[in-house]
């Protein structure tokens, strides 16, 4: 397994994904961890904050280099890390497009993956909810927890890199396969900023297809889209 090695283990860190690039920027290897028991400036997509509880989330940056990503776009590498996330959970987790893991429509885990084509490296930024306890008012309706001890974090990451290990040697087909499988929202009402529809999987370039309520179908390269519609 060469996802892992070197490992930096912070007991607070500003944010895992800032001190994984400033590593990669100064030449760490492919498979270079930084874990954190708690972050201060944790991040997210969107510019939103990634808040947890110290202690009770896996909270990892790995650095991948070009030549060991397995060929995946940029652009695909978020999706192919939800799926080896939700397989680290088990059967019962889902992927709301592009990458939030879900279990029972709650968001147990979040990926924020950071790409330097330029200069041959990304880093992939992923935080699990594995042992987390309670959630601030505003997220108790969204977020969710995998309700494990907190014990299990360490276990839970050895499973996440073996996933990840094999699904970066996978071709593309295959791990949009597995997505697919896992997709929350196929066949559900969506809606984002500019219009609403039935969500109907993703295409090639995992771009999130839609039904649109009116008639005929777009296909979503980027941003966020709930469950519902919008009315
Ligand atoms: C999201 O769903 O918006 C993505 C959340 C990503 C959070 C993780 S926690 C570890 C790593 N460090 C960060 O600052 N962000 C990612």
């Amino acid at each position: 397994m060469t996802l892992g090695t070197p490992r930096l283990h912070l007991r607070v860190a500003g944010s895992t994904n800032e001190r994984a690039k400033e590593l990669a920027a100064g030449g760490a290897p492919h498979g270079t961890l930084v874990t954190a028991g708690s972050q201060t400036a944790g991040h997210g997509r969107q510019g939103r904050s990634w808040v947890t509880p110290a202690g009770e989330a896996l909270l990892m940056s790995l650095v991948l280099r070009r030549a060991r990503d397995g060929g995946q776009a940029p652009s695909l590498l978020p999706l192919l890390a939800a799926v080896a996330v939700a397989e680290a959970i088990g059967d019962a987790a889902r992927i709301k497009w592009p990458n939030d893991v879900l279990v029972d429509d709650r968001k147990v885990a979040g990926i924020l993956a950071e790409a330097r084509p330029g200069e041959g490296w990304a880093v992939l930024g992923i935080g699990v909810n594995v042992a987390v306890q309670t959630f601030p008012e505003e997220l108790r309706a969204t977020a969710g927890s995998l309700r494990r001890a907190p014990q299990e974090i360490e276990p839970f990451l050895a499973a996440l890199l073996a996933a990840l290990e094999r699904r970066l040697d996978e071709p593309i087909a295959a791990v949009l396969d597995a997505w697919r499988a896992r997709d929350a929202l196929r066949g559900r009402p969506i809606s984002w900023t500019q219009g609403e529809g039935v969500a109907a999987g993703i295409d090639g370039e995992g771009r999130l297809v839609v039904e649109l309520a009116g008639g005929g179908r777009t296909a979503l390269a980027a941003g966020e889209v709930h469950l519902g519609a919008s009315g």
